[in-house]
């Protein structure tokens, strides 16, 4: 039996298990995956080396802190600054960042090569969401509450930053929140302004707890094509899986096994 992990903290909810575990049965590998709550980075990194753990999901607070404990990154695993998937080459720790393509994958039938794409945030997901979309040609709209850390994103990816002051005049295609503003909003709290909205656009949340946030709502009222967080979730950890087995999950499957869990 192939052992696979995720290292967190906190870790205990997370819906890695189901998922992997489900898909591992689908594709009939021999394998399992498990959850692990751990302190630091540099003990997960050598728990992988002793134990030897063919592959691991990192989250947070460790997606920074494991690069330096790993062999080799990835050009854009590094370019993001964070890496959140380890794959164990005959004890050769190789870092990845699934996030960004996973950002990508449910817009791509959209097509997004022209496009005007508005990221809400500068944190870690916004990072990968960014580096994502540019990837893809996309042309890039920045806002954030803070003006510095949201202009230093910008100015990595070749975007434009507009001050969240003034984010009711956004004129953009795909609206993508990557703000933890939709898990728990305090009164009327919304990342992106519902006045804004139109039906034409696309309008997607990293937020998947709860599944429809606030955002989500606003934009189907509007008429707006949704995207709901599972679908990056799934879209990431179905790029590991690939990863780490070379084989396509179902992600149907995926997706189903965590919605009846
Ligand atoms: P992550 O790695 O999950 O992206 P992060 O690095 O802490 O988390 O980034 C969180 C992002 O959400 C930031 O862009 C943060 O804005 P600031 O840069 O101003 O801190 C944004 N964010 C979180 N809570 C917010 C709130 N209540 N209102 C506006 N922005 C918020």
């Amino acid at each position: 039996t192939r052992l696979y992990c995720l290292f967190g903290n906190p870790a205990r909810h997370s819906k890695g298990p189901v998922i992997h575990n489900a898909a591992f049965k689908d594709k009939d590998i021999n394998a399992v995956y498990l959850a692990f709550e751990v302190q630091d980075a540099a003990g997960a990194a050598q728990a992988v080396r002793t134990l030897d753990i063919k592959g691991a999901s990192v989250t947070i607070p460790f997606k920074e802190s494991i690069m330096e404990h790993i062999d080799w990154i990835d050009p854009t695993a590094r370019a993001i600054g964070a890496v959140n998937t380890i794959v164990n080459e005959n004890g050769v720790l190789k870092g990845y960042n699934t996030d960004c393509q996973a950002a990508v994958a449910p817009l791509v039938p959209f097509g997004i090569s022209g496009k005007t794409v508005c990221i809400v945030g500068a944190g870690g997901a916004a990072r990968a969401v960014a580096h994502g979309i540019e990837a893809q040609n996309g042309d890039i709209i920045i806002t954030n509450r803070t003006e510095q850390k949201g202009r230093a994103l910008a100015e990595t990816v070749n975007a434009r930053f507009i001050p969240a002051e003034e984010m009711e005049n956004i004129q953009a295609d795909v609206i993508i929140n990557t703000t933890s503003i939709g898990m728990t909003p305090k009164e009327n709290e919304i990342s992106f302004p519902p006045e804004a909205l139109r039906s034409e656009m696309v309008v997607m949340d990293v937020v998947y707890t709860p599944l429809r946030t606030r955002l989500l709502e606003a934009a189907e009222q509007k008429g707006c094509t949704t995207i709901d967080g599972l679908s990056m979730f799934i879209a990431q950890a179905a790029a590991q899986f690939e990863l780490w087995t070379g084989i396509i999950p179902d992600t149907d499957l995926m997706r189903n096994t965590i919605i009846n869990d």
